[in-house]
């Protein structure tokens, strides 16, 4: 499903991959692991067609994201590290995302109410002015609203208070049978909704452990 062969990268002449092969396969739910820097969000990043690589091959769904990046991100529902500056209010956006992506308010609404993000209480900010954890509950409420056969979720928990956290758990166990990267440092809280872990370095993988 997703394939990457000796994929490299470089950023103003530094090494951001290095040579990194991974395959991932359909079902497959992966966390994966690395310090500050190790290249992660980079790496997802090429798999979305936001960021071409030097040499070497990705391929999403047999696609290459630069090429048919519109099909490949209509396969994805991502959510990225850091929110962006959307000046839409919370309301607006919600509805824009729904006819984007084919989904219900309600879909939405249902998991932001599990977050305890009260859509009626907030609805009329603009997403820019929630605090942190809520913008990461927004994303992450529109990005599991979605029926999507691939997840990328870089970092999704680094915001959210400990319940949130729970309840962001219960809800990947429901998404098993998808294929889920989640980049995160907090690898022992997740560690029963992956069956795979991919640990990185420097630009490489360095682990890859398969349950
Ligand atoms: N757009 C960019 N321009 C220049 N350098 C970049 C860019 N994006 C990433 N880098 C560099 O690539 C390296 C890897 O960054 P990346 O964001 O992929 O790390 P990460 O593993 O996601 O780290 P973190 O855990 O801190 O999120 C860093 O040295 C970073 O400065
Ligand atoms: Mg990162």
């Amino acid at each position: 499903m997703i394939n990457i062969d000796k994929a490299c990268k470089t950023f103003n002449k530094e090494l951001v991959l290095n040579n990194l092969s991974l395959n991932i396969d359909k079902g497959e739910n992966v966390s994966l692991i690395g310090e500050n820097g190790a290249g992660k969000t980079t790496l997802v990043r090429t798999l979305l067609g936001f960021y071409s690589i030097d040499s070497g091959t990705i391929r999403v769904n047999n696609l290459d994201p630069r090429v048919h990046r519109k099909e490949v991100l209509h396969d994805i529902a991502f959510v990225p590290q850091l929110p962006p500056p959307i000046l839409f209010k919370v309301k607006e956006l919600m509805k824009f995302t729904s006819t984007l992506l084919n989904i219900s308010v309600d879909s939405i609404v249902q998991i932001a109410n599990l977050f305890n993000l009260d859509i009626n209480h907030h609805g009329n900010k603009t997403f820019f002015s929630l605090s942190g954890g809520m913008k990461q509950k927004m994303l992450l409420s529109i990005a599991l609203a979605r029926d999507n056969s691939i997840l990328i979720l870089d970092e999704p928990v680094s915001n959210l208070d400990t319940k949130s956290r729970t309840v962001f758990y219960d809800l990947m166990l429901q998404k098993r049978d998808k294929t889920f990267i989640i980049i995160t440092h907090g690898e022992s809280e997740i560690k029963n909704i992956t069956n795979r872990r991919v640990y990185m370095q420097l630009g490489e993988v360095i682990k890859d452990e398969k349950n």
